[in-house]
């Protein structure tokens, strides 16, 4: 591939994916990279541009002294963002100072729009800021061409250097025109040519796997999550029946789900197993409370019969992953052949005498992914499916896990699901939970004491934070009122209305 490349420095920013994505977004290919990065090494890379990201530190602590200053003075044009505004201009000279009260949220600033990296912006805009110290001073040769209130220096340039630093977060919403800012940077200042797109990824990852496994049979751990999927279609394609895929049914699957995932890959060209555990996760559970044992106990015996499994198969010689890039980049770069860390089959490769690990999506983003899914054929309801947990039903149903309480719930997260698919309600991912509380009702003229079923549901971007879902109260009890009609064993239902923080998005 001999895209035009933009390269993020990663400061350990929370945000140096959204900045990542919002760069392919705009069809500019974008890479990750730690911030101690030498020049040597970017200069091999031959990025267009190079955006330092924000992060925890301060100048004055370690990752500055990392950061090779030759970076500045490759020709190459720089925005720092935040954390790392403040190290282009205490590398070059300028002055950074502790603030007296730090400055979280979201502002006004005022910002020179003759200059290129603000072509098209408001003179006044809203930004999100988030920093405890900041530049006091800009290095020589720098203008600065932004302030709020309590920052006097927000952004500043030196056009004939081509670096720029803004002390506010462009990649987040919040930033009203953050989006414009990033452009104008990849455009104006980096003159990208927007030549990224995925127009021949597939053929050429085909490629390069037949290349990488020869004749070699390979071993892929299908979950019937989005990564997995897409993964073992694209390696059908390369490879048909050298492929061998697992998929462990532990029986902790929402309503029909284990079936509609047989259904879709025992058509393909592909050796698809389904092996039926959970007779074996559910005696696992048993007694259990407590969910990180649940969950502890849970990816232990997928390894197991994963394990057990895949020794069946002498020949196999590659594992197989749906590692995608967010992936890669939240274990540091420091990835390589690593074991997704959630993916439940961590320590296989060297048990299982794998020759190599294949991993034909490690360098997409999630949106991507589902492109890639999309041009193979798979069906949308399975591209655009909401996140499920590993551990699965286990951690929705609160307390001890057995067959009934998971059948209970899947009829009443049926019912939710049939609903909302109905409705026009956006909402990011939702889900009915059994709490573990018993109530007091009556139907007919009978007592009745039986579950309690939570609905959850929250609409977010980066499943980091959510906000609950407004879902309209009439939608609600049409929903209550079928799920306690419906479903025998409960008698009342409530909607969560807490956001994350302070709760989570599961309930377990
Ligand atoms: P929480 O509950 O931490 O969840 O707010 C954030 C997102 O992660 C999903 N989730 C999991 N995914 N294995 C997974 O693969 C897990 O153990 C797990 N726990 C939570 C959750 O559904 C939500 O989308």
């Amino acid at each position: 591939m001999s895209n035009q490349t933009i390269l993020v420095l990663d400061f350990g920013g929370q945000y140096k994916e959204l900045i990542a994505r919002s760069i392919r977004d705009a069809k500019v290919y974008s890479l990750v990279k730690s911030g101690s990065i030498s020049a040597d090494e970017v200069r091999k890379i031959n990025p267009i541009g190079i955006i330092l990201t924000g992060g925890p530190n301060s100048v004055y602590g370690d990752s500055a002294q990392e950061f090779d200053a030759d970076i500045l003075s490759l020709g190459v044009p720089v925005l720092g963002i935040c954390y790392g505004m403040q190290l282009l201009c205490h590398t070059l000279g300028g002055h950074v100072v502790s603030c007296k009260t730090s400055e979280f949220g979201v502002t006004k600033a005022n910002l020179d729009n003759s200059s290129e990296i603000f072509k098209g912006v408001s003179a006044v805009t809203k930004v999100l800021m988030s920093h405890s110290d900041r530049v006091e001073r800009a290095p020589e040769g720098f203008k600065v061409i932004g302030h709020t209130a309590k920052c006097p220096v927000c952004a500043v340039e030196n056009p004939e250097k081509r670096l720029y630093g803004v002390q506010f977060h462009p990649e987040v919403e919040l930033s009203v025109e953050g989006q414009q800012v990033l452009r104008n940077f990849l455009f104006n200042v980096c003159k990208a040519s927007a030549d990224y797109d995925l127009g021949d990824y597939i053929e050429r990852k085909i490629k390069e796997v037949r290349e990488t496994v020869g004749n070699d049979t390979v071993i892929l751990g299908l979950s019937g999550g989005v990564d997995s999927s897409v993964a073992a279609t694209l390696l059908s394609r390369a490879i048909g029946k050298q492929l061998i895929c697992i998929f462990v049914d532990h029986g902790l699957m929402r309503e029909n789900e284990g079936d509609e995932i047989e259904s879709i890959f025992s058509k393909m060209d592909l050796h698809f197993v389904r092996v039926d555990a959970e007779a074996r996760f559910l005696e696992k559970l048993k007694g259990v409370t407590d969910p990180e044992k649940k969950r502890k106990i849970i990816g232990a015996e997928f390894a197991y019969v994963f394990e057990e499994e895949a020794r069946k198969f002498e020949n196999a010689r590659y594992l197989a992953q749906g590692t995608i890039y967010p992936d890669i980049i939240e274990s540091g770069g420091k990835h390589n052949a690593v074991i997704k860390s959630h993916h439940n089959v961590g320590g296989l490769p060297e048990k299982l005498n794998f020759k190599g690990v294949v991993e034909p999506l490690n360098g997409l983003f999630k949106n991507e992914v589902r492109i890639v899914g999309k041009k193979l054929g798979l069906p949308d309801y399975l591209i655009n499916r909401q996140p499920f947990p590993g551990p699965g039903l286990a951690v929705r149903v609160m307390g001890e896990v057995t067959k009934e309480k998971c059948d209970i719930l899947r009829k009443a997260d049926k019912i939710y699901r049939d609903e909302i698919e109905k409705s026009n309600v956006k909402v990011s991912q939702y889900f009915a939970v059994l709490t573990g509380v018993r109530t007091v009702g009556v139907m007919g003229d009978y007592r009745t004491y039986d579950y309690l079923v939570a609905l959850r549901a929250v609409n977010t971007s980066d499943f980091m934070t959510a906000q609950y879902t407004p879902i309209p109260h009439r939608l609600l009890q049409k929903i209550s009122s079928r799920i306690v009609n419906e479903v025998k064993g409960v008698n009342r239902v409530c909607y969560d209305i807490t956001s994350k923080p302070p709760s989570t998005i599961e309930w377990e």
